[in-house]
């Protein structure tokens, strides 16, 4: 079905101030790009079947910005370590059991039903070192009608040898890798991955900056996440001004070709934002995961402020919840946290910023996605919020309000990609 009309209690965002509603609205969707919203269907559409979810909330599908995959597995174990214990203890050899493709296969199917039922509709994954499980991981996704940029990870160094790569290895698994997946699925396109500059010898990442000129492909990674990460970085490379500098001397630092996500950003200075900023840098905000692991608050109000393109994280399996309403909540309360005990210059998040960093926020990063001005590829989903007992009450604005709090995937009733209905 490639046109259709959606009808119901509707919610997006145009900017991170303001919520646009419509109760008891229509949200045409042509082609899977959406046509608009109207409060009386234009005659021009009375043609096209009516979805009637009168009564439900019905918003933009959510955009992941960083999750891992593999890490899925064993979420909610090991909160009591910082990040590079936690890596060593807990995320290295669980990693490495996705050398074993039926692992892969199983584990990752778990993951992607995970995701498939909630609100999200879009993530940038990270897979493994592995080329085959990576490839298995795209194949569900695009089996599953979801969208997403998956990365094979890169990692020559510092992790334990089963979960180590030769530089040439790594450097021509990855091109193999890109030339199977490249133009294979519709809806899931490789993501260039290196998976900190921990992991990488430079050696390795200036033949990763070749490969992304070269195949074009976007680029996601971490960055000043912790404190121990951002000494050892500063020892490993000595000549950077910063952990992004860093990045940015071997090309894998945004800019007008080299699309680029880098996850965290808890503890940049401001020559790294200063750069982020013109090379447009989306930071993925993962504030579950920085609690969990005691990273830190990243100063979101600074990057809304200076109007660096951002979006939420799961960071599976730093944080233990794929729904972004988890997030868009958890953001919400670690700033205030941060506002009240360490900087009240930088107020609060508000709900209508959270709900466009979910949306369109992190949407931005594929395009014209996460709202449903028209023109924007019609992801959605439709939410029965029944169970807070506020039909007829509330206004729609405190209606998502409610939902961010305290939905669940079992209220996500209908869903849509690109005007595909998945369920
Ligand atoms: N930095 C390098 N690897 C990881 C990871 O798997 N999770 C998080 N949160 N940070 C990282
Ligand atoms: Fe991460």
């Amino acid at each position: 079905m490639k046109n259709f009309v959606l009808k119901g209690d509707l919610c997006w965002s145009r900017d991170p101030q303001h919520l646009e509603s419509r109760k008891n609205g229509y949200l045409v969707c042509e082609n899977g790009v959406s046509a608009g919203v109207y409060e009386t269907l234009p005659e021009k559409y009375s043609a096209y079947p009516l979805l009637d979810y009168a009564g439900k909330l019905i918003l933009p599908g959510f955009t992941d910005l960083h999750a891992h995959a593999p890490q899925y597995r064993y979420r909610a174990l090991g909160m009591d370590l910082e990040l590079l214990e936690w890596l060593d203890t807990h995320t290295f050899p669980q990693e490495a059991l996705y050398q074993d493709t039926a692992h892969a296969r199983k584990n990752y199917a778990r993951f992607v039903e995970e995701m498939r039922k909630g609100p999200n509709t879009r993530g940038c994954i990270f897979g493994t070192i592995h080329r085959e499980s990576t490839e298995i991981l795209m194949e569900l996704l695009e089996e599953s009608g979801l969208a997403a940029m998956v990365g094979k990870v890169n990692m020559d160094r510092h992790s334990p040898d089963i979960l180590r790569e030769g530089t040439e290895e790594s450097a021509e698994e990855t091109i193999r890798w890109i030339q199977e997946v490249q133009g294979k699925y519709p809806h899931v396109t490789p993501i260039l991955t290196p998976r900190f500059l921990p992991s990488c010898t430079d050696a390795l990442l200036e033949k990763l900056g070749k490969i992304q000129k070269k195949f074009h492909i976007p680029v996601q990674s971490h960055l000043s996440e912790n404190r121990s990460e951002v000494a050892w970085v500063q020892e490993l490379f000595p000549q950077s001004k910063n952990y992004g500098d860093a990045y940015d001397h071997f090309g894998l630092f945004g800019g007008e070709n080299c699309p680029t996500i880098m996850a965290h950003c808890v503890l940049s200075d401001d020559a790294e934002i200063a750069l982020m900023k013109e090379r447009g840098v989306f930071i993925a905000h993962c504030p579950e995961s920085n609690t969990n692991l005691a990273s830190g608050i990243a100063p979101v109000r600074r990057y809304l402020s200076e109007e660096i393109p951002m979006g939420l994280g799961s960071d599976i399996a730093g944080g233990t919840r794929c729904s972004l309403f988890y997030a868009m909540a958890e953001a919400i309360r670690v700033s205030k946290l941060r506002w009240r005990l360490v900087d009240d210059r930088l107020a609060p998040l508000t709900i209508p910023e959270a709900f466009y960093l979910a949306t369109k926020g992190g949407g931005a990063f594929f395009g014209k996605v996460g709202s449903f001005e028209e023109g924007y590829l019609l992801d959605a989903f439709v939410l029965d919020d029944s169970r807070y007992d506020n039909i007829g009450e509330y206004t729609i604005a405190e209606r998502l309000e409610r939902a961010i709090y305290l939905s669940e995937d079992n209220e996500v009733c209908h869903k849509f990609v690109e005007g595909r209905q998945l369920f």
